[in-house]
């Protein structure tokens, strides 16, 4: 699968890519974080949020108590649109069967979609972030939730603290569902 996405010719983003970014971390991870798409520091490296916004995610991640190495993270795209512009809704459906395949293999029990464009892609839905944060969904039958981008959490900080009540609850379900 690594090798079919690195090769992936399904799109333009392969004319403008660097590296493709397949996802990184624990290939049974019981949580799977998805971002929306490789940024410029991501399309250089080769793995998913090492940026700024990666930085953050990091001290989110900490915060609840999930090491980065056992969790596993990626993206609705594998590579990196032009100027960090929206992914579009072609290249989305697209890539995702290499995100469905991922979640297929890893089996993850909890979701937590990053961002609006990586909810509504994942959960197939035209919402507003407002209305999928908070809530439980299913996606291939796994227990999905959906808090605001790091990016986002950058820019705007008073949405830190709505951010911190989706990642306890969405370490809570994690909890319930994995016994631990
Ligand atoms: N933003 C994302 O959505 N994904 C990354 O990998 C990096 C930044």
């Amino acid at each position: 699968m690594f090798t079919l996405i690195k090769d992936c010719t399904k799109c333009d983003l392969c004319k403008t890519r660097n590296k493709f970014v397949f996802g990184v971390g624990n290939p049974d991870a019981n949580a799977m974080l998805i971002g929306e798409a490789p940024g410029a520091d991501e399309d250089k490296q080769g793995e998913p949020f090492v940026g700024r916004a990666g930085k953050l995610l990091n001290d989110i991640l900490k915060a609840i108590k999930f090491e980065r190495e056992e969790v596993f993270i990626a993206n609705i795209l594998k590579c990196r649109p032009p100027s960090n512009r929206d992914p579009l809704p072609s290249e989305m459906e697209t890539c995702m069967p290499y995100l469905y395949k991922q979640i297929e293999l890893i089996k993850p029990k909890v979701i937590l979609c990053l961002g609006r464009i990586a909810g509504q892609g994942l959960l197939q839905k035209k919402m507003s972030l407002t209305q999928m944060r908070g809530n439980v969904f299913e996606v291939e039958g796994v227990k999905t939730m959906v808090t605001y981008h790091p990016a986002a959490l950058l820019r705007n900080p008073n949405w830190k603290k709505g951010c911190w009540e989706d990642v306890q609850k969405f370490r809570k379900l994690h909890d319930e569902l994995t016994g631990k």
